[in-house]
């Protein structure tokens, strides 16, 4: 697409950025949908991030997404923040007004349940759901899975106390904190199994686990999509379970972004899936 003079601006600010998905997953649809708009990677070191978000509305822009290490950083450069940001106490995408203010919210748990729901037949009432991780990916699962109703939540964490102030600063109702050395038994008769830690991720340890207390029906999801078929997922394969790979959950939690800034709601779809694998 070539640009005119009204094109659109968005971005990711990240430090680094070079690693990001989000300019090529945002330009699939830029391209595929003919929208006069720009997607651009922002290498922001963490001292410049006020100056680049002042730059960003001086600039005219829609507005960005924040990744690593921002999410958190940009709370108190907001005017507004939304419900769910407030709650996992981050923020991954702001977006400029009318009147120059700045809006802070955070579409991860969106994109969580999403991609939950398009990639297989999981349902909230099917039972309880485990959440390996209390990190801020965890905090974004969570908080969306306590929206949707499930009916008992169990977060497993290495650092238990850590799993405590999650449930309590982002109110999780019916959720309860295991040790990390209880986690095979914490599978039991759960519905969902859900990895958030860095744990299997590529330079990473392995995440020592076992399913074999998991019911075969309940879906296994990785947040890790690098790389995408994590032991986890074979594990889960093998064992009978569904599984479900973290790429979707960065596929979707992008849609939001894209229809405030640009104007139209995107679809996620296979084509998109492999243009960002390529
Ligand atoms: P993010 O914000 O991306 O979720 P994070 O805040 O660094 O990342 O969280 C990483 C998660 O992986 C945490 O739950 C961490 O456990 P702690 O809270 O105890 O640090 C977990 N994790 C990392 N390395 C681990 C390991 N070797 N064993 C068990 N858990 C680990």
């Amino acid at each position: 697409m070539t640009l005119s003079g009204e094109t659109r601006l968005a971005g990711i600010m990240g430090w680094p950025v070079s690693h990001s998905k989000s300019p090529r997953l945002h330009g699939f649809w830029l391209e595929e949908l003919g929208i006069d708009g720009a997607y651009l990677p922002l290498e922001v070191a963490p001292e410049n991030l006020a100056q680049a978000v002042a730059g960003l509305i001086a600039l005219g822009f829609q507005g960005a997404n924040l990744t690593i290490p921002h999410k958190e950083a940009v709370i108190p450069l907001c005017d507004s923040l939304d419900d769910t940001a407030r709650r996992i106490g981050a923020v991954n995408m702001i977006t400029v007004g009318e009147d120059s203010s700045l809006n802070g919210s955070n579409s991860d748990a969106f994109g969580f349940i999403e991609n939950l729901r398009q990639n297989s037949d999981w349902s909230a009432a099917d039972g309880p759901a485990v959440i390996l991780g209390a990190g801020g990916a965890a905090r974004a699962v969570a908080v969306a899975l306590s929206d949707s109703g499930v009916p008992e939540i169990r977060i497993v964490n290495r650092t238990v106390a850590r799993a405590e102030t999650l449930i309590e600063s982002a109110n999780i109702e019916n959720a309860r904190t295991e040790s990390w050395d209880s986690r095979n038994d914490a599978l039991e008769d759960a519905a969902l199994l859900v990895n958030t830690t860095s744990l299997g991720m590529t330079g990473h340890e392995a995440l020592e686990i076992d399913l074999s207390a998991l019911p075969s029906r309940a879906v296994v999801n990785d947040i890790v999509y690098a790389p995408l078929q994590t032991d986890l997922l074979v594990a889960a394969a093998a064992n009978g379970n569904p599984a479900v790979d973290g790429l979707g959950m960065l596929l979707h939690q992008a849609v939001p972004g894209f229809e405030t800034w640009f104007g139209t709601r995107p679809e996620v779809s296979e084509q998109q899936r492999s243009f960002v694998l390529a």
